[in-house]
């Protein structure tokens, strides 16, 4: 096996040592330095690079979104100028103009990474932007196990990558383009009536409350399917 090859890099003044090739996000992260991210994972290639969160300043190169641009040797980082901050903020804004803020009784509350990194980058819910035309529609609680409600999809598409890419399923897709842009199944079928195998590794990777556990799932059914997920 080939040695696995680093590059020195500096992130907000402190040196770090990554593998070559490896995303600044990955290396900022391992660094212990933190950076907002809502739809990277580490093994997907390419990066899907769509919730524009994830911005830092490289010198000499400029704002580039972290979870996309690999490291080089001798890169100086920054992850916190006033230039990043805006932008994070001005993502994280348009992505809460389009996510209905029913945070009191949302399931996902506990482990929701959009109050994370509202409270992180201290971004309040944009009156300004909202709201936005949107159609809701009704959660498909087709499924034994958990319930998906496309309303509160973000599109950072890891359910899709999980489903397609870990599991080999693909009951999860994008569909659509724009705003009209959503996660759906094949034909906007009920989950119940697609090959869904019940792994729940959507429901794990899901940074919302799009995809949930129903009440009493927490089961063997559950514990039968779940793995390692990234
Ligand atoms: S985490 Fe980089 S664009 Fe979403």
């Amino acid at each position: 096996m080939p040695k696995r090859q680093y590059v020195e890099i500096t992130i907000d003044g402190k040196e770090v040592r990554a593998p070559m090739g490896e995303k600044i996000l990955w290396a900022a992260l391992e660094a212990g330095i933190e950076i907002p991210h809502l739809c990277a994972i580490r093994e997907a290639d390419p990066p899907w690079g769509g919730c524009r969160l994830c911005w830092v300043e490289v010198e000499g190169r400029g704002l580039v979104t972290a979870c996309t641009e690999p490291v080089r040797q001798g890169m100086v980082i920054h992850t916190d100028t006033e230039a990043v901050r805006r932008l994070q903020r001005r993502a994280l804004e348009l992505i809460l103009a389009d996510h209905p803020m029913e945070c009191k009784t949302c399931p996902k509350r506990p482990s929701c990474q959009l109050l994370r990194w509202m409270r992180f980058l201290k971004v309040k819910i944009p009156k300004d932007l909202r709201p936005f035309p949107k159609e809701l529609v009704e959660p498909d609680e087709s499924h034994s196990l958990f319930v998906f409600d496309r309303n509160k999809c973000i599109l950072c598409g890891k359910c899709v990558w999980v489903c397609k890419e870990v599991e080999g399923v693909g009951v999860l897709d994008f569909a659509y383009r724009g705003y009209q842009m959503r996660v759906t199944t094949f034909l906007g079928k009920p989950i119940a009536q697609t090959p869904c195998t019940g792994c729940l590794r959507c429901v794990e990777v899901c940074p919302v409350g799009a995809l949930y556990l129903k009440e009493g799932a927490e089961g063997k059914e559950r514990e039968e399917h779940l793995g390692e997920v990234p």
